[in-house]
């Protein structure tokens, strides 16, 4: 969802090849256009298109910009179709200054309108370019910079990170409102980016500046500002330690088979983490006096809290109540009240239509919190309490690991709720990696097998019902085919008569739900459909199901979570068959901070 990055140095200097490298290392956020720019002196050489990085930076020839100071973009369009006019970064209406926003100003047409009025050159719909006039018609008035900054601040209303430079200086400023922003300091020069990966390979000393700070970066040195007052803020820098291995692709072929591969890993982290946690009793115990538990997040995350609701029923006998993250806002908002619990669960961490989920819930006196990955992420900060995801970096566009540990989460929490023993769950990374093992080959034949399908139906029941639908989610997005999840026995009511010679309904079975799944497979089979079944080791199933995916054995709720595996190497699987880069789906983006 749109990236900037912005870099300051002492002399000019070539530094197209930074910015095209730390465009690069934007580019799992989703974008459709790419931009740069370059300050020297008082000319400001500005190159931008529709295109992926590559593609815009070649044409351009981006590798030859020169300058002190750099800005690079990369733009998702909510504001203005994909367009070069409204591909970042911005001119003002003289080109004296230069900026890039990423994020979202939800009074774009207003002020766009005001500027108009007030006789500012408006050339794109884009609202990266209203934050450039916003400085500029204070700039106009006869304010310093910094004052200028300051009341447009007050002025553009949203969530966005914003950075800006002007000609005849050696600074470059940037503010965040909501959205997040990390600012590196090197040796002889300083940079600022929407997130870290952009940043660690240049600097691994970071801060991290707060909503209501203006930060100007100078080639040495740094300096915060609070909005309100205008006073310097003093902020140490922190040494980042993370690998950069984690945003580069470790031999894989794509991010999102690294990531599906990291699982096992990614939930031994999460396990020692949560052992550790000493908060996570603290919660438990909210959790079990509330009068009514939500699970509340989007896409991906919702699946997981679906399971976990049906987690949190078999195991301790306690309703949750699993919702997207809007219809939350419709449909129970304007019911809670402080004896309620929400459970807030995110990836990113930023996605808006979770974040105003939160602040519903929270102008209720709901007691919130928050399950995401992304540390320092605005849900992390928004709510009381919020559990790692322990991940790393998910790169890829479809979330694999995430979800998985997000599934393994809940299932600690349940077992918490319930009293039972966690050590029970101390198995699940090995599991996770023997069902990888396990499953891939035929995985992979089945996936050229049913690869001429653009229509396919995961069912399941139960905890496996969740499970159905986020397999359903990643086929879709990854292969663009249609492809439905569904309660098992939803499929008789109607989507039956879709079923034709061949047509593939690919089945994930608990243990316990085997009966009726056997139900449900017989319905489609006898009908002509080719059915497959995830599942463990069953007689029954094998006797009747064309086709069976064997998991491990394990206890029926870690059976249903291992049978997500399967289904996300198959969608990766179809996607490189069809051409497709898994990793980065049309028209998707990572992190949605839009409503
Ligand atoms: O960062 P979040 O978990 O809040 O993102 C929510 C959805 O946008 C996300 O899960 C999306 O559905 C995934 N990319 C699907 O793989």
């Amino acid at each position: 969802m749109c990236g900037i990055f912005g870099y300051v140095t002492s002399k000019d200097e070539v530094l197209g090849p930074i910015l095209i490298e730390a465009a690069r290392r934007l580019t799992y956020r989703g974008y459709d256009s790419v931009g740069a720019a370059t300050i020297s002196g008082s000319r400001i050489d500005l190159r931008k298109d529709v295109g992926k990085v590559d593609e815009v930076a070649a044409k351009y020839n981006f590798a030859e910009m020169r300058g002190s100071r750099g800005i690079a973009q990369l733009r998702w369009a909510t504001f203005g179709e994909p367009s070069q006019v409204n591909a970042q970064p911005h001119l003002d209406s003289d080109g004296d200054l230069v900026g890039a926003h990423n994020g979202n100003v939800v009074n774009n047409a207003e002020l766009r309108e005001q500027f108009i009025a007030e006789g500012l050159t408006v050339r794109s719909q884009n609202d990266g370019e209203t934050c450039v006039h916003a400085v500029e018609r204070y700039l106009n008035r006869g304010y310093e910079f910094i004052d200028a900054i300051r009341l447009a601040y007050g002025d553009l209303e949203g969530d966005y990170a914003f950075v800006i430079g002007r000609i005849d200086d050696d600074k470059l400023y940037a503010f965040k409102k909501g959205s997040g922003m990390v600012v590196g300091i090197g040796e002889g020069f300083t940079c600022v980016s929407s997130d870290l990966p952009s940043i660690l390979p240049l600097t691994r000393q970071v801060i991290r500046p707060q909503d209501g700070e203006i930060v100007t970066l100078w080639a040495d040195r740094v300096e915060i500002r609070s909005v309100k007052d205008g006073k310097v803020i003093n902020r140490q820098p922190e040494t980042v330690t993370e690998s950069m291995d984690a945003v580069q692709k470790g031999g894989y072929a794509h991010f999102m088979l690294k990531e599906i591969h990291e699982q096992a890993q990614a939930a031994r982290e999460l396990l020692h983490v949560l052992n550790g946690n000493r908060e996570v009793d603290g919660l438990v115990a909210k959790m079990k006096k509330a009068r009514q538990l939500y699970f509340i997040g989007c896409g991906t995350s919702y699946h997981a809290a679906s399971a976990g609701a049906v987690y949190f029923a078999q195991l301790a006998g306690r309703a949750v109540i699993p919702i997207l993250a809007p219809q939350f806002i419709a449909q129970y908002a304007p019911a809670v009240n402080h004896d309620d619990v929400g459970l807030f669960v995110s990836q990113s961490g930023e996605t808006k239509d979770v974040l105003n989920a939160l602040e519903a819930a929270e102008a209720r006196g709901m007691a919130c919190f928050g399950l995401a990955n992304v540390v320092g992420s605005t849900l992390t900060k928004a709510t009381s309490f919020c559990l790692p995801l322990c991940c790393g970096y998910e790169i890829s566009v479809p979330a694999t690991k995430t979800f998985t540990n997000q599934v393994i989460t809940f299932l600690y929490l349940a077992y918490k709720m319930a009293g039972k023993d966690v050590r029970a769950l101390d198995g699940i990374p090995d599991l996770i990696e023997k069902t990888l093992e396990m499953t891939a080959p035929q995985v992979e034949a089945l996936a050229t097998e049913i690869n001429d399908w653009n229509d396919l139906y995961c069912l399941g029941y139960g905890v496996t019902y969740p499970i159905a639908l986020e397999g359903a989610l990643k086929l879709k997005e990854v292969t663009y085919a249609h492809c439905e999840g569904m309660l098992s026995t939803e499929f008789k009511h109607g989507p039956l008569s879709a079923v034709s010679k061949g047509f593939p309904i690919l089945f994930v079975a608990a243990p316990n739900d085997v009966p009726l799944i056997i139900s449900g497979i017989n319905e489609v089979k006898v009908r002509g459909a080719r059915t497959i079944v995830i599942a463990e080791e069953d007689a029954r199933l094998r006797a009747n199901a064309d086709e069976v995916i064997l998991l491990p054995k394990s206890d029926p709720q870690i059976v249903s979570l291992l049978g997500v595996l399967p289904l996300q190497l198959l969608s990766y699987h179809m996607a490189v068959l069809r051409g497709y880069d898994p990793d980065f789906p049309r028209n998707l983006s990572k992190t949605l901070t839009v409503d």
